[in-house]
């Protein structure tokens, strides 16, 4: 076979394996997450956090993409951990936090996987997970899971908050197109279609970037799953953790409908 087909074939079937298993998500898209400044909303309940828990002495950022609530925290002169499965995001991150003069550590490692990170157990007062990245947990057990290994490694007392996107929100962008971001040499487009039946969000994720007199087109598919609250509870409780209460993204009392939930534990005693 010449080797240019043999290429193109071997390109065909990495675009199936990644449009279907939604492999190599924050890969490419890294860099525009930045420069689009997603981690505005991160930076933004982090500073609520700050307000409202208790100032932590260390804490870990779970699922912290470019860190912008690590570097946050780290700020505060917290001895912070930025955990996250994407490389090119972690990346970012160090270069985030060494351009601001901070300091802090950052784990390559999926999260449903944290029991095998090297990471101490019962030490930490805080862990955040914030902008949705729990609603990347598809499978039935993997938001216990993850709850579970967060658990563990903080210590009696010591706080968990993260926020979710519920089943409100995806109803209401199902079907929808929108461009969430045009300066005339970046444009990005979402596409998000809701599936009520098995309760996944798929968000397509188009892009469009100047290089000189070229443009570069990007693409990848988001999918996140609606857990309905009572599974939240659930495990919450499984994971030997205390729900406090649930917020809006500001600290507010949330209302039934709320598109997204901020959820506030703590580890049981
Ligand atoms: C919406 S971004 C949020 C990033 C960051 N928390 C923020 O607010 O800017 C979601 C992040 O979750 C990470 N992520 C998704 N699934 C993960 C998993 N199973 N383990 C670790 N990180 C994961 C992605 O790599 C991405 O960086």
């Amino acid at each position: 076979m010449p080797f240019d087909l043999f290429c193109l074939l071997i390109n065909g079937v990495l675009r199936i394996l990644h449009s279907t298993f939604c492999i190599l998500i924050y890969s490419a898209y890294a860099p525009i997450y930045d420069a689009i400044d997603q981690g505005a909303f991160a930076r933004q309940l982090t500073a609520r956090i700050l307000e409202h828990e208790p100032k932590p002495a260390r804490a870990l950022d779970l699922a912290c993409g470019t860190g912008a609530a690590t570097l946050v925290l780290a700020q505060t002169g917290c001895a912070v951990t930025g955990i996250d499965r994407s490389p090119e995001m972690l990346a970012i991150a160090r270069a985030n936090t060494f351009a601001a003069g901070v300091s802090a550590s950052f784990v390559e490692a999926d999260l449903r996987r944290l029991h095998r990170a090297p990471l101490p157990e019962d030490q930490f007062d805080l862990a955040v997970c914030l902008y949705d990245s729990l609603n990347y947990m598809r499978g039935d057990g993997d938001l216990e899971l993850v709850l579970q290994n967060t658990a563990r490694l903080l210590r009696r007392g010591g706080r968990l908050i993260f926020d979710l996107n519920t089943e409100y929100e995806f109803l209401a962008w199902d079907e929808s197109d929108q461009v969430v971001y045009d300066d005339g040499t970046l444009l990005v487009y979402n596409r998000l279609t809701y599936e009520p039946s098995r309760r996944l969000a798929h968000g397509r994720i188009v892009w469009f970037q100047q290089n000189g007199q070229r443009w570069r087109r990007g693409e990848e598919l988001h999918i996140e799953r609606a857990w309905s609250d009572a599974e939240v509870l659930q495990a919450i409780d499984a994971a030997g953790l205390k729900l406090l209460d649930r917020r809006t993204p500001t600290y507010e009392a949330a209302p039934v409908a709320a598109p997204r939930l901020v959820y506030r534990c703590e580890r049981r005693r």
